[in-house]
């Protein structure tokens, strides 16, 4: 057996990356199981080729993502290996059916899983979330109930009382938490356990979706997600200042859902993710400052920011209460020429007797 602790490379390769990006899935998984699989196949391969392995395995169901974003990991990271995937094999299937088959015959055995009668769905856990599934949640009516939730305390439980820190970028990579009781972090998995604590204690980042999978089904998921829920509202925070606003557009368009798909089907050993990447650090040259923020009771908010690093806002510019370097007049020819366009489609449709 070969126990490896992953994190590092996992933060500072992937979840930095997801953050830069604002990475999401279907407007709301911040793709936690996703983000691992790289990591852990790209170990696995190289354990196996220590040890000379002709195969790597996995124990992914044949109907979900991961035995794709596994078995493309290992193909690119070493072509030669050869997979074993017991859920597609004939003699498995024939002996177990599913789940329920193999939890009964893990109880005869005396085999410990964590998925029990009491908690019967199936769980993977990393440092960026955990997700539920299966189960009593196949039922997409069936509301998760209370004992669910590892990661997060349920926001009712919460304290009564705003929790207070602060959340320092280096382009697009936080670098530093500082908190209301004077705890400060700069090495990048602390920082990031800081921040998942910050989100466990205060009930932050539950989700509870209906999901497309890769393979075309649609599958229901629970995903507990504190740490990364925080950090991804604060970089899309600090961006609002200090990003150009059409970098951000194109970024938003092309970088945020490229790469969150590309993870999501797991192609990330492959050449549209580098070539994304190259866009997306770039996009981050200047997203530099800090982020002050709270979270209360299942929520995370911003209550301030700034940053040094850039000039690209100006109160003197935005202010309502000046004219310094600005002239009104040139706003009624701005808006005369936007409108040009419109006039004419406005008038057509009237012609038209469109409403
Ligand atoms: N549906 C999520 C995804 O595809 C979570 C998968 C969880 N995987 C697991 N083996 N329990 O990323
Ligand atoms: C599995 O099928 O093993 C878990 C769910 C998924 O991969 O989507």
């Amino acid at each position: 057996m070969v126990i490896e602790n992953l994190q590092q490379a996992f933060v500072e390769e992937i979840v930095h990356r997801a953050i830069q990006c604002n990475a999401i899935y279907e407007d709301r998984y911040l793709l936690g199981t996703s983000l691992a699989r790289p990591i852990i196949a790209r170990a696995q391969v190289l354990a196996a080729e220590k040890y000379n392995c002709e195969y790597v395995s996995h124990g992914c169901t044949g109907k979900g993502n991961d035995q794709v974003r596994f078995e493309l990991a290992y193909a690119a990271c070493n072509p030669a290996l050869k997979v074993i995937a017991p859920w597609r094999m004939p003699e498995f299937i024939t002996k177990f059916q599913g789940r329920q088959d193999l939890l009964k015959y893990a109880a005869e055995k005396n085999i410990p899983v964590s998925s029990t009668p009491k908690a019967p769905w199936s769980m993977d856990d990393n440092l960026v979330h955990c997700s539920y599934e299966a189960g009593i949640l196949e039922d997409p009516d069936h509301s998760p109930p209370k004992e669910l939730w590892t990661r997060t305390v349920d926001p009712l439980d919460a304290p009564d009382k705003v929790y207070q820190f602060s959340v320092h970028f280096e382009h697009g990579i936080p670098v530093k938490v500082v908190t209301e009781d004077k705890q400060e972090v700069t090495e990048s998995v602390e920082l990031f356990k800081l921040l998942n604590k910050i989100g466990h204690d205060n009930g932050v980042g539950r989700v509870d979706i209906v999901e497309n999978r890769f393979i075309g089904l649609k599958s229901r998921g629970c995903y507990d997600t504190p740490g990364l829920t925080i950090a991804r509202l604060a970089h899309i925070d600090i961006e609002g200042l200090v990003m150009d606003s059409k970098v951000r557009e194109l970024r938003d368009q092309f970088v945020t859902q490229a790469w969150s798909r590309q993870l999501y089907n797991g192609m990330y050993f492959s050449p549209e993710r580098e070539f994304v990447e190259v866009a997306l650090v770039a996009s981050q040259k200047n997203v530099t400052g800090v982020v002050r923020m709270g979270v209360y009771r299942g929520s995370a908010f911003v209550l301030g920011r700034s940053s040094d690093a850039s000039n690209l806002y100006s109160q003197e510019d935005a202010s309502m209460d000046s004219l310094e370097g600005f002239s009104p007049e040139d706003t009624t020819g701005f808006i005369a020429i936007q409108a040009i366009r419109l006039k004419k489609y406005g008038l057509m449709k009237r012609q038209l007797g469109q409403p």
